[in-house]
């Protein structure tokens, strides 16, 4: 028997009612590319206005009068980093002095790269984990009284390479892992006044940093496309997620992870095994310098 063709594509605009989110603001780090660009603008295109946050202050300009020309909505884009509590505060502030309010946070930003633990300096293991771990703690922190006031929600960008063990992947899993964590404790802590946090666990998307750094070969060329339901993952399969969670259809629900990604962690072969010759990548690093370095 021949296997079914692949699913369609989601449309959040086809999917989901016009104006659901009129009204509402988004704040989002990681939020000037990527997968959480185009949550935001699955967002402001059913009515949000959107504060995204980055440290390249011209990057994040130019994505946000992007996502402002595209949707026709409100979009603020302010430079920091999210290891600076001070600087997260400061565009919190400024956030909410030019739209008002915050009713959904988007907790985005994250760091990695693929080295071995041999290859990993404390410095390395740091640096992820105070990008993914303690940037998120951050961005709780600086926003959890404006969700409180709205009664808002979180939505924190997590991974499945923590599901299991992932070669070269010792600081991003940890960084995740813990993310994973720091999001139910966030759900019980909040949940008294109001607030709900969630985890989305993207698989492999097409034309992401991060695919293009873990996966086999170039987008959609590999055989990871062929072994899930017939496609690779694309943005908007994140950003339908994010709609459906931050909308009252997931008004019930919080503190649970939620795993777009077209049933790889199931399914051979998985990018633990796919990615690297194993087990000659870990005995010999060297011999597989020229595949990581191609995807630095
Ligand atoms: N392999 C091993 N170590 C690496 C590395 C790599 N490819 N890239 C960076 N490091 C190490 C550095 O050597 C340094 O350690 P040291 O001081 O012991 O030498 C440490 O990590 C910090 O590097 P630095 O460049 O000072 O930090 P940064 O604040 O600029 O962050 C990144 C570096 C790579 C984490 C960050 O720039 C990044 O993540 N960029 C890509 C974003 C991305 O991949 N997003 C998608 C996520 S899925």
């Amino acid at each position: 028997m021949s296997r079914a063709p692949p699913p369609p594509v989601p449309d959040p605009t086809k999917i989901f009612q016009p104006g659901l989110f009129k009204g509402k603001v988004v704040f989002a780090t990681g939020g000037g590319s990527g997968i959480v660009m185009e949550m935001v603008k699955a967002m402001m295109q059913l009515g949000a206005d959107a504060i995204i946050v980055s440290r390249s202050k011209e990057k994040i300009e130019t994505s946000a009068a992007e996502l402002s020309r595209e949707t026709g909505q409100k979009c603020i884009g302010l430079s920091a980093d999210v290891r600076s509590p001070p600087q997260l505060k400061e565009a919190v502030e400024k956030g909410v002095k030019a739209l008002g309010k915050i009713n959904f946070v988007i907790c985005g930003a994250a760091g990695n790269f693929l080295a071995p633990i041999s290859g990993l300096s404390e410095n390395a293991f740091k640096t992820v984990l105070d990008i993914d771990t303690l940037g998120t703690y951050n961005t709780v922190k600086a926003t959890m009284e404006e969700l409180k006031a709205t009664h808002g929600a979180y939505i924190h960008v997590s991974a499945t390479l923590h599901y299991r063990g992932l070669i070269y992947q010792a600081h991003a899993s940890a960084a995740k892992a813990a993310v994973d964590a720091l999001s139910q404790v966030i759900a019980v802590e909040l949940g008294p006044f109001g607030v709900r946090s969630n985890i989305v666990a993207p698989g492999a998307i097409l034309g992401t940093v991060g695919m293009n750094k873990l996966s086999q070969k170039k987008d959609g060329e590999d055989q990871m496309g062929e072994a899930m339901l017939g496609r690779w993952g694309q943005k908007s399969d994140i950003s339908c997620m994010a709609c459906y969670l931050f909308s009252d259809a997931g008004a019930w629900i919080t503190g649970h992870k939620f795993v777009v990604d077209g049933g790889e962690v199931h399914t051979p072969p998985q990018m633990a095994s796919a990615s690297f010759p194993y087990p000659q990548a870990v005995l010999d690093p060297a011999s597989v310098a020229d595949l990581i370095k191609a995807r630095l």
